[in-house]
């Protein structure tokens, strides 16, 4: 007799069904909040930069301005990183609606900026031929 009393003050039923119940109701209320990261991170991923034409698929008139890029502007521009050298990383540069000076990324601009330069960047002269397979390879990176 003095058992089957202790077994029943062990149960406290009332209170246990309203402790799952708690958790799980907070646990609707977080739901949201991890949806909302998820989509965060797939926005940032969506932010990620082309990548670069690989050389094995170059045309001859790539190639020719890789050659260009790397005797007149390696030394100061990683091509396929946006790290900085000595000036702006210049990855996806043609990809993107405006160049770090804001100036969009026309064949125009870039023809001025190189044969002109600007400020801490100088003027490359080019032959036109040069110019017009740099800015061939320009638009691989
Ligand atoms: C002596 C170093 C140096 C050399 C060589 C050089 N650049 Fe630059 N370049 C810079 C610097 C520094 C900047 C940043 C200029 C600024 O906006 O203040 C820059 C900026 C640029 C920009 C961004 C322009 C903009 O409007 O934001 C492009 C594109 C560029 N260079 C391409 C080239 C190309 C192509 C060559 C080769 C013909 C080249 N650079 C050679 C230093 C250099």
């Amino acid at each position: 007799m003095q058992s089957s009393a202790s077994a029943k003050r062990l149960r406290p039923q009332n209170n246990a069904a309203r402790g799952p119940a708690g958790i799980i109701d907070t646990e609707m209320r977080i739901l949201p909040f991890v949806a909302a990261v998820g989509a965060l991170a797939a926005l940032a991923g969506c932010r990620q930069l082309p990548p670069s034409k690989p050389a094995s698929q170059w045309t001859a008139q790539e190639a020719r301005g890789s050659a260009v890029f790397q005797r007149d502007c390696a030394r100061c521009h990683y091509p396929t990183s946006t790290s900085s050298l000595h000036g702006p990383g210049l990855q996806a540069l043609t990809k993107q609606p405006s160049m770090p000076s804001g100036m969009p990324p026309t064949d125009e601009r870039l023809t001025y900026v190189i044969l002109h330069g600007r400020t801490m960047m100088p003027a490359t002269p080019l032959s036109d031929s040069d110019l017009q397979d740099l800015l061939a390879y320009l638009h691989t990176l």
